[in-house]
């Protein structure tokens, strides 16, 4: 089975790579699919993006990483990709996941698009790319929460700033 595990990623968490990590021993073929976004800035460019998602998962075999724009549906079916995967942290981000998936098994053909959904393990559950960048920002202490190569790039961006 082919999965995709779309996002933003910015940065990657210690959250993303556990679920990446299950993901990898759970499917075939693992599509890390990073979301193109022109409307938002972001913190990390693409390229700085992707680059630490290589550097991090070269290990995994299965594993392949991909920018995509566009609608999530249409760079899944473009791959033959047989579901989606996310992760839930806790009951806030169910009801955004909810309408996800149902808006992608919508709009794909026949309605065969189907998401699957792993429990964020308690470890890291409380942790997200957002909370990261402002805690970074603040001059808190991030270690653990995301790779040690992440944190340090996470800090530079905001160094000077
Ligand atoms: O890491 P994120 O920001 O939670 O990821 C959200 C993502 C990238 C999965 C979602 O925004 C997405 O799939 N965007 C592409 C556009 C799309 O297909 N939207 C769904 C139908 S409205």
């Amino acid at each position: 089975m082919k999965v995709i595990y779309p996002g933003s990623f910015d940065p990657i968490t210690n959250g993303h790579l556990d679920i990446i990590e299950r993901a990898s021993a759970k499917f075939d073929e693992v599509v890390v699919a990073v979301l193109v976004n022109t409307q938002k800035k972001g913190l990390f460019s693409m390229d700085e993006r992707i680059e630490m998602l290589e550097e991090l998962l070269y290990d995994y075999s299965n594993v392949k990483v991909e920018k995509f724009s566009g609608l999530l549906v249409d760079f899944a079916q473009a791959n033959e990709i047989d579901a989606i995967i996310r992760g839930l942290r806790a009951v806030s981000d169910y009801e955004n996941e909810l309408q996800l998936a149902h808006l992608n098994r919508f709009l794909s053909k026949d309605d065969n698009l189907e998401t699957l959904f792993l429990t964020a393990s308690p470890k890291v559950s409380f942790v997200s790319s957002s909370a990261i960048r402002e805690i970074a920002q603040l001059g808190g202490d991030i270690t653990g929460l995301v790779p040690e190569k992440v944190a340090k790039k996470t800090y530079k961006k905001y160094q000077g700033r």
